[in-house]
Order: C-alpha cells, then structure tokens, then sequence
C-alpha cells in the first residue's frame, strides 16, 4: 500500500513515520509512505500558498492552484483510490473506516490549513472527507498520522503476531478485554485464576465476558 501526504509543514509529521510501527513496515516493504510539501507545487512568488477569503472574514485559505497542480502531478504517477481531505466537518473517523481504506492500495491524504481550503478543491477533486474527532486542530497533520497508524497497522504483516489487531478494541464493536504479564502476583495483587490454568477454551470465554462487561460499562452506545 502507498500512502501520499500533501502539506503545508511536512516536518510535522515526517519523524512520526520514522519512529512508530509504520518504520517496520516502511522496511518490510508493506507500505510506503511520502509527504509531499504544498509550496513544492505553487507558482506564486515566495511559495506562496493561501490568501483572503473572497467575501472578507478573518483566516487564510490554501488555493485551488496550488493544491490542483499537487493532486494532480501526482496523480500522473499513482491511481489513487481514495483522495482524502482531513477535516473537522468530514465523517468521524472509526475502526470500521480503518479496515476498509486497509484494503486499497493507494491514499492521497490532504491536509488543510490555517481556514481550510478553497471550496472548488473539495468539490471537483476530494472523493472522502474524514475528522478525526469533535474538536478543531490547527491543521490536519495529526488526522493524517492517525489514519495513517490506523490503516497502515492493519496491513497484513505489519503487526508481529497477525492476529492481535483481531482483537483489538472496537473490532467486532467491543472494546479489548484486560490484559496482565509477569508477574503474577505483584504487592498481593493477583493475575485472575483463569489466566493462569492453561485451559485456552475457557480463557477465550472469559476473555468475551470480560470485553461484554466493560463495553457496556464503558461505552454502551457500542453495543
Ligand atoms: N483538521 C482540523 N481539525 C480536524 C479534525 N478534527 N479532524 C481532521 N482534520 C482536522
């Protein structure tokens, strides 16, 4: 799978890919990952990339030139089945989203910048608007390193022992069931029994219970 970043500050986010899980399958050849910087694409003097709003009204907002010129240059070199836009009034990223955008092949994620971007990108350009959440950040870097972390460690190979994003929370709609290392008894604190007695059918079931419990503990609105 590739993954193609566009950007107004491309240092944001390069050292994430370098140091978290994406680095190993970077290297295993799983997934590639490029962040490409906006300005690289722009005609305008001195990398110049937003202006005002037609209309006035505080904030800037990234060019239809710019970004145009980007999307498509490199969509010259990669067909890309989704063309993302990170953005607070998108769909509300989830698991279910991550398993799916795991199957492509090629993402061309963009991100916005200081007021957004010009509408006409999102119109004639953008296949998939996704936030991350409920609340404004000052760009869309970090949805862009979530949804990449997101994806990228459902990629078959990418996690040492496959099956563990099988269990991960929200697979299934349940959060993940507790989990305890050595050892076993730590200031009279006990690892559960049941952990412990080598009976794996038993385990499995209470490892389901368990995730039932505190999903609706938790968070009913999954079940
Ligand atoms: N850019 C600004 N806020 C965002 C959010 N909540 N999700 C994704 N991209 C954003």
């Amino acid at each position: 799978m590739k993954i193609d970043i566009l950007s107004v500050v491309p240092q944001l986010i390069t050292g994430f890919f370098d140091y978290s899980i994406l680095k190993r399958a970077k290297e295993k050849g799983l997934l590639e990952i490029n962040v490409h910087n906006l300005r690289d694409y722009t005609n305008y003097k001195h990398g110049q990339v937003d202006d005002y709003q037609f209309g006035g009204g505080a904030g800037l907002v990234l060019m239809i030139e710019p970004l145009a010129n980007a999307i498509e240059s490199l969509q010259k070199k990669t067909l890309y089945d989704e063309v993302i836009f990170l953005t607070p009034d998108g769909e509300v990223f989830n698991q279910q989203m991550a398993n799916s955008l795991s199957l492509k092949n090629n993402l061309l994620l963009i991100c916005g910048h200081y007021k957004g971007i010009d509408q006409r990108v999102r119109d004639h350009f953008i296949t998939k608007e996704i936030s991350i959440g409920d609340y404004v950040l000052s760009g869309g870097e970090l949805g862009a390193a979530v949804l990449a972390d997101a994806i990228g460690r459902l990629i078959p190979g990418v996690l040492n022992d496959e099956t563990s994003a099988l269990t991960d929370s929200f697979q299934d709609n349940l959060l993940a069931p507790p989990v305890y290392t050595r050892p076993e008894t730590f200031r009279g604190w006990k690892v559960p029994d049941i952990l412990l007695s080598g009976n794996h059918a038993k385990i499995e079931e209470w490892r389901y219970e368990k995730a039932v419990e505190i999903t609706q503990q938790k968070r009913p609105d999954l079940g």
